[in-house]
């Protein structure tokens, strides 16, 4: 007996202007205060960005963007497609986004979280990030406050079993 065929693995690779289109869709879809598809546009050819997406054979599934400053870095955005959240990838992504930071020098990554967002805070703590205070009122549509956190990268696994670090909007 055969088994059926088993879908690819999505990759992880640097995000090209073909991909645009579907990050924007994602970003509409599950944030209240999208980034703009020109915002996206412009992190493309910026020096100190890595912008990531996991693909599947037909579509982006997530991305993630890393603003590198180094020994600083900073997450300024990950996101799943809900079709298939929670099926590991957004670990994924977070795993390369801090491997490709460490790469290029970064000892810290930061990031900021609405309080209420316990899914991408649950990444964020099994990853090694700790909070470290609360910006109040941080953001808009719902006016809430974001949560800060804090991650070692030198003490993040960014292998595929382990758990490491990750960073967030
Ligand atoms: C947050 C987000 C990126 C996580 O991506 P994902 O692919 O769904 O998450 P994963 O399957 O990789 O899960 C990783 C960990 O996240 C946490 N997590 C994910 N979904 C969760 C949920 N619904 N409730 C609680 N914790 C959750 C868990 O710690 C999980 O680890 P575990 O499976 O070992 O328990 C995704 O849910 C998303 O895009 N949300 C909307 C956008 C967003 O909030 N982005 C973050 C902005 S800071």
């Amino acid at each position: 007996m055969t088994s059926p065929p088993q879908a690819a693995e999505p990759a992880i690779r640097t995000a090209e202007e073909r991909d645009l289109d579907d990050v924007a869709a994602i970003e509409r879809a599950v944030f209240n205060d999208p980034w703009s598809r020109r915002s996206f546009a412009d992190l493309l050819d910026a020096a100190q960005v890595v912008f990531l997406v996991a693909v599947s054979d037909t579509a982006v599934l997530g991305y993630a963007v890393v603003l590198v400053a180094s020994p600083e870095s900073e997450l300024a955005n990950l996101a799943v497609a809900r079709l298939v959240q929670g099926q590991g990838l957004g670990r994924r992504l977070l795993r390369a986004g801090i491997a490709a930071a460490s790469e290029r020098g970064c000892r810290q990554m930061f990031l900021e979280v609405r309080a209420s967002n316990g899914a991408a805070i649950g990444l964020y703590q099994s990853a090694g990030f700790e909070a470290l205070g609360r910006r109040r009122k941080y953001y808009a549509r719902p006016e809430e406050d974001a949560v800060v956190m804090r991650a070692n990268l030198s003490l993040a696994s960014t292998g595929t079993a382990g758990r490491g670090v990750v960073g967030g909007r």
